[in-house]
């Protein structure tokens, strides 16, 4: 006989999340498999039986933050242990898989650590944690996407769904083949039915997520294997699903099909996310990039060719051992010839374990590091702005995702990916309306929507 849901002892569950998307889909999935065991979401730790950080290990004040919250819960857990409160705290994410004995070691309120490909395993973890301590940093990937469950409630109109995890690429300053393990494609069929399962509880959008997601492989209906081209084309068949993205692609993956799939499928937004962390091919080859800066070029015009109004984002390191003056110009001239919608841009943070982090002889000063920075970021900004200039007066499609800050407005995003707020009813949201565009900020569009005139 089940357990009746009125004798399930309810409990809040507080999760906090760092890092890129994946985490925030992993974040989500694992409320999804704790709901059945009586969890519920609290925005307040003090309230919390169960706290969850997700942690990113990329740059090395990533990490640094994770242990200050880790320090402001062990108080908070004394101080619940005062009223007669148990609190678990868990760290999983990256840091969770790179620093797992030594967060045990260092942290002592920290009951349970788990790694990014161990997360499926939580309710099992949860009940032996109550008698000891716990750190599970297994990689094997294959097992966790089977058992999780189905359906993701947990999400608003625009979903996030991981198609492709683990990274084989071994840049030299990154992290993440080490904490998310070999690269894994999910078969076509899971990725499907999950997409559906999304549609039926609300979401407008999908985006799919991989660490390299246009590296997407997975075993397709027809026992062939599928790019990432191939699975958009059938995720849009799905009629509740109107917008279709994907992030992060790498530059070396990149396939005509994608450019292809940018023509002919109307759903897939004009948007591409592509890294090139640096124009000059000298550093590209210390950070084992396995690209120029001219391929890359040649692949973003490929993709304007077959979709004119493409909109292009990238990730940049600068300061990256060895980069000198001439080098980085190579960057800002690389730049100066793309035009971009948006990008991030990073100073160079040495992680253990990496090969960069072993190139001491070459290292930049954190001031040049620092001038560089502002340097790109003030050609980027320019970029940025001239690029949302141009839809200002137009009619932009916009699918509402949430309310805004300010009260009375909505926030949401153009195919281009800009973010627009618009005075709105909250019962829009979930809703593709037409807005005029009437102001832009180099990362924000403001608008109003096109109403119907209304007789006296
Ligand atoms: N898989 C993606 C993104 C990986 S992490 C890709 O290959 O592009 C996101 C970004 O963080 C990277 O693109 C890079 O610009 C930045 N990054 C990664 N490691 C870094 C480091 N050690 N220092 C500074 N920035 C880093
Ligand atoms: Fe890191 Fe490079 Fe892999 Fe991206 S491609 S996740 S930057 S190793
Ligand atoms: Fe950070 Fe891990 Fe993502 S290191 S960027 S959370 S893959």
């Amino acid at each position: 006989m089940g357990i009746a849901m009125s004798e399930l002892k309810q409990k809040k569950l507080y999760i906090k999340t760092w890092g890129c998307q994946m985490n925030v889909y992993d974040s989500r999935r694992m409320s999804d498999i704790l709901s059945p065991l009586g969890y519920t979401a609290t925005e307040t730790p003090e309230d919390a039986d169960m706290v969850i950080l997700n942690t990113c290990h990329i740059r090395e004040k990533a990490t640094d933050k994770v242990f200050s919250e880790i320090g402001r819960l062990r108080d908070i857990k004394e101080d619940r242990a005062a009223e007669g409160k148990k609190t678990l705290i868990a760290v999983a994410g990256c840091v969770a898989q790179a620093e797992g004995e030594f967060i045990m070691e260092r942290a002592k309120a920290v009951d349970l650590v788990f790694g990014p490909q161990a997360y499926h395993e939580l309710p099992e973890m949860i009940v032996k944690a109550t008698g000891q301590r716990i750190v599970n940093t297994d990689l094997g990937v294959d097992t966790k996407f089977d058992t999780l469950p189905q359906e993701s409630l947990n999400h608003g109109p625009a979903a996030f769904l991981s198609v492709q995890e683990g990274c084989d690429k071994f840049c030299t300053f990154c992290v993440v083949p080490y904490t998310r393990g070999a690269e894994y494609s999910r078969p076509v069929e899971q990725v499907l039915n999950e997409a559906k399962k999304l549609a039926a509880s609300g979401a407008i959008e999908i985006t799919l997520l991989g660490q390299n997601v246009n590296a997407y492989h997975g075993e397709g209906k027809d026992g062939k294997t599928w790019g990432l081209g191939r699975l958009i084309e059938e995720i849009a068949k799905i009629d509740e699903i109107k917008r279709i993205r994907y992030t992060t692609s790498h530059p070396v993956d990149m396939e005509e099909e994608l450019a292809y799939a940018h023509r002919d499928i109307p759903k897939l937004m004009p948007y591409l996310h592509l890294p090139v962390q640096s124009g000059s091919n000298k550093v590209l080859k210390a950070m084992n990039r396995k690209h120029t800066a001219e391929s890359y070029l040649e692949t973003l015009s490929q993709f304007k060719k077959h979709r004119p109004d493409i909109a292009f984002s990238s990730d940049f390191i600068v300061g990256f051992p060895g980069e000198t003056e001439e080098d980085f110009e190579a960057t800002l001239a690389c730049v100066k010839q793309v035009g971009y919608q948006s990008a991030y841009s990073f100073k160079y943070s040495a992680r253990p374990g990496t090969p960069a982090a072993a190139m001491q002889a070459a290292i930049v000063r954190e001031e040049i590091k620092q001038e560089r920075l502002e340097r790109l970021q003030a050609v980027l900004n320019e970029q940025f702005l001239a690029f949302n200039q141009r839809v200002v007066n137009t009619l932009q499609p916009v699918l509402f995702e949430r309310k805004s800050d300010k009260s009375g407005q909505l926030q949401g995003r153009t195919p281009y990916n800009q973010l627009v707020s618009v005075p709105a009813n909250d019962r829009l949201i979930g809703q593709i309306m037409d807005v005029k565009i009437n102001h832009a900020s180099p990362t924000a569009l403001r608008g109003t929507l096109e109403l119907l005139e209304v007789a006296e």
